[in-house]
Formats: structure tokens, C-alpha cells, sequence
């Protein structure tokens, strides 16, 4: 089989960029590993920036995100006990937007399977071959068989636990910080008790309240990276969400888990014919909303270095892909950074907390300090092509 582009991984980073090339008139195949199901159904980020939302409508899946999506306007910062407003509509003139990742998934998959795309799920032993000729290879199980798929590049869009970063691990340098804790992350049949988000530093850890609906609760608790789930039924989840945010709504707990939190850059993202894109290329800790946005982001810019390869054999756009895109992830890097170090407990005892309080007072005073949380948690405007 031949294609144009062959897209490993049907998470943010692939479908959207499926929808990019498709738009070009730029034939791909979507290759993913798990069912479709649980695509769809895998709880994870929820908080789009401005620029996400914009480029879902530019390529006409944005018709339930709009009916469905919550804009919001700001987040409060919550301390000794009380909620700060940061008011980012008013600060930066932008938004953000929340809409579960399945649903945006959801939207792409039927989208793209609407147009003809092929996404195929569930395939098997996926290697990449040939990545420094200009005809690299996949290979795959696909119901049964074993595939071949002939192409002009690669696009790996298969998260941090894909084949595609670990292909080419001899030709780039990583960056990494793994932090000990992690975030226990719960959904909840409860109505949010509070109309913006709230990022609460708490003694005895963070906590963060979010949503999906106006009837469903999504709630995030540090705990140690290590942390055991079967060490937090619910009644003790409640007590400690109570504790870190002030009063929660409770209500019956449908999907809980624990996410370890780490920053990683892979440099390059590319090599040869193979391109990295989204969590395959970086991950950042959730503290900042970013993981998504920056996975949007990145196929924004490969989409159309990759039309060009394809059109012309031209690789100067694709040779200044990972410089385009390096901008932003390592902003985000920061920015991740730095509201995780000033929200969670550290383990550097009462000096360090007295630092993160003097921050959050900051924040809570100054409108240039605020304003500079505000265009980076907004999400700075996109950066032109390049
Ligand atoms: P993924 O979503 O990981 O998709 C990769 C796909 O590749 C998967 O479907 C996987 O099954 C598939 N795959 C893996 N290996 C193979 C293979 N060998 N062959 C074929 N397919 C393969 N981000 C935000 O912007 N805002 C938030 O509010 C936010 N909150 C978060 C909260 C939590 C608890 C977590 C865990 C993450 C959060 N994130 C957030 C980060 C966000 O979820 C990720 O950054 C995003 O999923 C990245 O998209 P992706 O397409 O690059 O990778
Ligand atoms: C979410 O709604 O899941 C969410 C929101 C903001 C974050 C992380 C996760 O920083």
C-alpha cells in the first residue's frame, strides 16, 4: 500500500493533523494501536486554549464544542484559605474553553471517517522503516494481516510510550524532570460548585477544581508520585478535596486514576523522514493546561511543511519544523514549571512554602503579574507558519 503521509497514533496530535492534510488534498492513513472505544473514551485533558478552539472551527468540527464547550473567562488562585480572581478575559481579551479530549477526538474521528480518511484501529507491531530515504516504510498487523504502507514521511503522533521517538533515539538529545508526585484525578456525578476553575495551594498538597457539564465534577489531587490508587477510596478523596479547596459538591465517583508528572522535550522532532508531534515529542505537567494545546499546536505547523514536502520534494519548511515549533514547548515548558512550582507542595518545607505564598500574593495585587500568568495560561496568539 502507498500513501502520502502516514500518521502513527489517532490521539489530538494525528487526527488533526489528518484533518490539515486532508484539507491540502494531501492523501494519509491514521494508524492506532488501541480500539476505537477506548480512543474515545480515555479521561485525560479538558481545558482548550483560544487558539485550539480557533483552529477546530477553521476546519469544521467545532459544531458541538460550541453547544457543548464551557467558555470561561478566568481561574481563581486559591490560598490561606480564600479564592483569588484572575480575570484573563479581561486581562488578555482571549478565553479558554473546556471540552473533554474524547470529545474533541470524538468529533475529528467522525469527521475524518466522514471524509474518507482511513483511520485504522487496532494494529499491531507498528515499525518504521527506511526514515533516511526519501520512501520510508511502516509496517503493521492489521486484522489478521501483516501491512506494508510505502510513503513520503512520517508523522509520529503516537504519545510518549510510542514506537516512533524510540526509532530514531540515537539522533536526538532529551530533556527531562520527573517530579515526586503525581495528580489523582477523579469524575464526578456532581454538580461544580464553583464558576471558574480553582487552582488551590494547600499545606497538605494542590488541589484543582474543573468540570465537564453543569452536572459533571472533574477534581485533581497531589498525591506521591508513587501513590497506590487502593489507598483512596472515596470517602477519603472527598475529605481531602474538602480540606484542600473549601466545599466541593459530592456525588457518585465514575472514573478515578493516578497520572505521574514529568517535563520532556525531545530535540530535534525530526529525523530523516520521520517528524515527532505532540506528547511523542514533549510532555509537560497538566499544572498549565498545555499537554493538548502544544499537541495542536506542533500539526498546525507540520501540516503545511509536510504539504510542501509532499508537493514539490522541497524540505526547507520541514527542515525548520522542530525551530518552529521548539518555541512554544519550551514557553510551555516554563510556564508548566512554574505553576507547578508555586502550587504544590515541594517537599522543601515552611521557607519554601513562605516563597510560593509570597507569589501567590503577588499575583493576587499586581495586574502586571497577572496579566503575565494570563497571556500564558490564554495561550499566546499562534505564531505565523513558517
Ligand atoms: P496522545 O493523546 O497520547 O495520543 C497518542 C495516540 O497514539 C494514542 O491514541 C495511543 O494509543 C497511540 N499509540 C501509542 N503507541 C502507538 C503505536 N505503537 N502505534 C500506533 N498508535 C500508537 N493538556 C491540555 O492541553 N489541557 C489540559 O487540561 C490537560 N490536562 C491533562 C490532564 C491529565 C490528567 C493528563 C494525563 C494530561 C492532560 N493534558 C492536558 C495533556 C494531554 O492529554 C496530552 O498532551 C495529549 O493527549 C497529547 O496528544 P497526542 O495526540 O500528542 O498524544
Ligand atoms: C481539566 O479540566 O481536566 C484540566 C483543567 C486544567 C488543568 C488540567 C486539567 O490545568
Amino acid at each position: 500500500m502507498r500513501t502520502q503521509i502516514a500518521i502513527v497514533g489517532a490521539g489530538p496530535a494525528g487526527l488533526t493533523l489528518a484533518m490539515l492534510l486532508h484539507r491540502e488534498n494531501v492523501d494519509c492513513v491514521v494508524l492506532e494501536v488501541r480500539d476505537r472505544a477506548y480512543v474515545e473514551k480515555r479521561v485525560r485533558a479538558g481545558l482548550l486554549e483560544q487558539n485550539t478552539v480557533d483552529l477546530m472551527h477553521e476546519l469544521g468540527v467545532a459544531d458541538r464544542l460550541d453547544r457543548e464547550g464551557l467558555e470561561h473567562n478566568g481561574i481563581y488562585l486559591r490560598y490561606d484559605g480564600a479564592n483569588h480572581y484572575i480575570d484573563m478575559a479581561k486581562l488578555t481579551g482571549r478565553h479558554i474553553t473546556i471540552y473533554g479530549q474524547q470529545e474533541v477526538v470524538k468529533d475529528l474521528t467522525n469527521a475524518l471517517l466522514e471524509k474518507g480518511v482511513p483511520v485504522h484501529f487496532e494494529v499491531g507491531d507498528v515499525a518504521l522503516h527506511d526514515i533516511e530515504s526519501n520512501q520510508p516504510r511502516v509496517t503493521y498487523e492489521h486484522e489478521g494481516q501483516q501491512q506494508e504502507l510505502t510513503c513520503d514521511a512520517i508523522a509520529g503522533c503516537d504519545g510518549f510510550h510510542g514506537v516512533s521517538r524510540p526509532t530514531i533515539a540515537d539522533h536526538i538529545t532529551e530533556y527531562e524532570y520527573v517530579y515526586p508526585f503525581g495528580w489523582l484525578g477523579i469524575l464526578a456525578e456532581a454538580q461544580p460548585a464553583t464558576d471558574e476553575l480553582i487552582y488551590a495551594w494547600h499545606a497538605d498538597g494542590f488541589a484543582l477544581y474543573t468540570m465537564r457539564s453543569q452536572t459533571i465534577s472533574r477534581l485533581y489531587l497531589q498525591v506521591p508520585a508513587d501513590e497506590d490508587i487502593e489507598n483512596w477510596p472515596d470517602d477519603r478523596i472527598w475529605h481531602e478535596l474538602n480540606t484542600r479547596l473549601g466545599n466541593v459538591n459530592e456525588g457518585k465517583i465514575f472514573d478515578k486514576g493516578i497520572t505521574p508528572m514529568r517535563s520532556f522535550v525531545a530535540e530535534p522532532m525530526q529525523h530523516g523522514r520521520l517528524f515527532l508531534a505532540g506528547d511523542s515529542a514533549h510532555i509537560v505537567p497538566p499544572t498549565g493546561a498545555k499537554g493538548l494545546n502544544l499537541a495542536v499546536n506542533d500539526v498546525r505547523l507540520l501540516a503545511p511543511a509536510l504539504t510542501e514536502l509532499v508537493r514539490s520534494g522541497n524540505t526547507t519548511r520541514t527542515d525548520g519544523y522542530t525551530k518552529a515549533a521548539l518555541g512554544r514547548v519550551w514557553r510551555a515548558q516554563d510556564f508548566s514549571n512554574y505553576m507547578t512550582q508555586m502550587l504544590h507542595d515541594l517537599g522543601g518545607g515552611s521557607f519554601q512554602q513562605k516563597l510560593q505564598l509570597a507569589r501567590l500574593a503577588y499575583l493576587a495585587r499586581s495586574e502586571a503579574a497577572a496579566r503575565s500568568l494570563a497571556e500564558n495560561y490564554v495561550g499566546l496568539p499562534a505564531e505565523p507558519e513558517f
